[in-house]
């Protein structure tokens, strides 16, 4: 029944292709357990509140500089996610720091997505194109994606998935980026968010 499913918020900065890959899974019933509720970004200008839009989703932006801070941030996000009697929020793509506070309110109840194995090329300063810079300059021949939760350890929670990807000779970061989503990180999360929630389902009855 509709009404059982966990609701998903999904916290986004960019581009959301992970958005649009938990999307595309609830359309095609991978993701069945759950479902996207609401999107919510913390840049005006993210392409993901299109996405989110397109899919009829609910989007707003939350402005750090508005709500005066990162408290503030983190006050008016909690109590739109009480609001909406959300079960599970997803970070994809989101790229802003959670404090420890908000973090402990919703212990086991916060996904991320991290596009490295972690614990390489992780922890703050470690987002987007710059994990994967990083993995080109270290050498290494395989790296991949990581669901986990979220802790107040910035990609030290507990690793839920992980998948490898191999890092081929030429590859530039951009190159790099597109093969960790393609091949692992637009399977993980959808993957992630359907145990999660079918978790959350299963605990309530
Ligand atoms: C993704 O590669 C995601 O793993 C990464 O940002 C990108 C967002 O792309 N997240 C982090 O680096 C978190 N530390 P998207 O907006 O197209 O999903």
């Amino acid at each position: 029944m509709e009404n059982k499913k966990a609701r998903i918020a999904v916290l986004v900065s960019g581009g959301g292709t992970n958005l649009q890959a938990i999307i595309d899974a609830e359309k095609s019933g991978i993701l069945h357990s759950g479902t996207v509720a609401l999107v919510i970004s913390n840049v005006r200008s993210a392409y993901a509140l299109q996405r989110a839009a397109d899919a009829g989703i609910p989007g707003m932006w939350i402005s750090k500089k508005a709500e005066g801070g990162q408290e503030g941030f983190e006050r008016k996000l909690a109590s739109v996610l009480e609001e909406q009697q959300i079960d599970l929020i997803v970070l994809a793509g989101f790229l802003a720091i959670l404090s420890p506070a908000f973090t402990a309110r919703y212990d086991h109840r916060i996904l991320n997505i991290h596009p490295s194995l972690i614990p390489s090329f992780c922890g703050e300063g470690f987002y987007g194109l710059k994990v994967h810079e990083a993995a080109l300059a270290k050498g290494v021949k395989v790296t991949g994606a990581t669901v986990h939760f979220v802790n107040e350890i910035p990609d030290g929670g507990e690793i839920i998935f992980q998948k490898a990807v191999e890092i081929l000779d030429g590859d530039t970061p951009e190159i790099l980026q597109r093969r960790v989503m393609e091949q692992a990180e637009w399977k993980l999360l959808p993957a992630a968010a359907e145990k999660i929630s079918a978790q959350i389902v299963a605990a309530r009855s």
